[in-house]
């Protein structure tokens, strides 16, 4: 089947990570959406040093994408209310489906956007208008759609998030940490958007309105920023057992919808109080299913690229007709389904916890060092504990470096054969998950 033809409006950060992501995967791509995706055009006015754009077509004026006959799908990653909003509309105008990573777009304009599309039979997909990587739009409107949802509570700016993880944990000073987020890439053109709580406003009105069923009111939205908060108010928050988040919170009530972004002090044993840095999370709660957390890198650009790049295999699969190509059973197409090898746990890799019961005598730990040594097997960390020394036996715990299991099962039948241990040997495996 012929490829869908997409046109990228915007190279910088998110529009040069959704041209590596969609090239570096395109195989894996096309096997998930039923067929391939590719980049026919790009709208950027400076090369991305980040992009080997090779024979891609370049132009730089977005109306080209836009009126390129050629072109199914415009992905707009240019920002911003006002061009954005033209570019977009035009593109619907023209039958062309959308994807889009602007949340000020979709909160100010989203209703005129939808109404729009809707006229036309086209599809507007902006998953990574919020919470970059995390698919928090997709588990609301799809995974929770059985439930009642009461209210939601997010950090769902991760230059802020960032902020207050340095300030808190490193002394460092607001505007030093802020420069910092600005050369990531992660804070917004105008960054008084991340810390006056404007761009999570953005974001908390569009999860609002996915959640409860209401049109978009970005101009209801209650928006209180973190550049006021003092070093002290953060130190007294932790004396307190609280930690100070930026949060947007979305509650339903009987008397209607609480929508407002703030500082806020939050239990600090709470999980949202220890998401730290620029990762975002957003917990839901349904009345159906309690409740639930999503997780993950909240800016950047490959992660907010992923969520483009789903955007557009649902948009893909939606434009396959063929009803085998919807939404595939095991996420990949049935004739697309690999046979990589599912590997035995002997050929799986991880670190170990070691608990070695061995005699009390000079060189045993010689002798296990050397038995780990032979088999490659690099030790962490060890430790023995004299006090713990019973009937002449002490525990020998060490942790190795990852590691394939068998050279494991080999080290631990060696160490189990030599005369100064007794008992067998305590293994349990270890992950970082970092
Ligand atoms: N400036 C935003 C943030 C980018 O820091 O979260 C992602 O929307």
């Amino acid at each position: 089947m012929k490829p869908v033809k997409v046109g990228i409006c915007g190279l910088g950060t998110v529009g040069g990570g959704t041209f590596n992501v969609l090239k570096r995967n395109a195989e894996e791509i096309a096997r998930r959406a039923g067929r391939g995706i590719e980049v026919a055009q790009i709208a950027t006015r400076h090369p991305n040093p980040k992009c080997d754009t090779g024979t891609t077509a370049i132009t730089a004026d977005i109306f080209d994408v836009v009126n390129n006959p050629e072109i199914d799908i415009v992905v707009e990653l240019i920002g911003g209310y006002t061009l954005a909003k033209e570019l977009v509309l035009k593109a619907i105008e023209n039958g062309k489906h959308v994807v889009t990573a602007n949340k000020a777009l979709i909160a100010v304009h989203g209703n005129e956007i939808f109404a729009k599309a809707c006229e036309k039979g086209v599809i507007v997909a902006f998953e990574a208008s919020v919470a970059g990587g995390i698919p928090v739009i997709k588990a609301i409107r799809e995974g929770l759609a059985g439930n009642r949802i009461n209210w939601l509570a997010g950090i769902i700016n991760g230059t802020g998030n960032f902020i207050l993880t340095e300030m808190r944990e490193k002394g460092r000073t607001f505007e030093d940490v802020l420069k910092e987020a600005q050369e990531l890439g992660y804070a917004e053109a105008d960054p008084t958007f991340d810390v006056e709580g404007i761009d999570a406003a953005h974001k908390l009105t569009i999860l609002a309105s996915i959640a409860f069923g209401i049109p978009l009111q970005f101009d209801k939205a209650y928006t209180e920023g973190i550049a006021r908060l003092t070093t002290a108010d953060v130190n007294y928050a932790e004396a307190l057992g609280y930690r100070i988040k930026h949060l947007g919170v979305a509650r339903r009530t009987d008397a209607g919808i609480e929508l407002r972004v703030h500082p806020t002090l939050i239990p600090a044993d709470r999980l949202i109080a220890n998401v730290n840095g620029v990762m975002n999370a957003v917990m839901v709660n349904g009345d159906a299913v309690g409740s639930t957390l999503y997780y993950g890198a909240g800016a950047g650009m490959e992660p907010t690229a992923s969520a483009v790049v789903a955007d557009l295999v649902d948009v893909t699969r939606a434009l396959t007709t063929d009803p085998n190509n919807r939404v595939p059973h095991l996420a990949f197409q049935p004739e697309s389904l690999s046979d990589h090898p599912i590997l035995p746990i002997s050929a799986c890799e991880s670190a170990y916890y070691l608990r070695i019961q061995a005699k009390d005598h000079p060189g045993v730990l010689a002798q296990v060092a050397t038995i780990l040594s032979e088999r490659g097997i690099n030790i962490e960390s060890i430790m023995q504990k004299e006090a713990e020394v019973q009937d002449g036996l002490v525990p020998v715990i060490l942790v190795t470096h990852r590691v394939v299991e068998q050279r494991i099962d080999d080290a631990i039948a060696a160490l189990e054969a030599l005369d100064d241990v007794a008992d067998k040997v305590v293994r349990i495996r270890v992950e970082q998950l970092n």
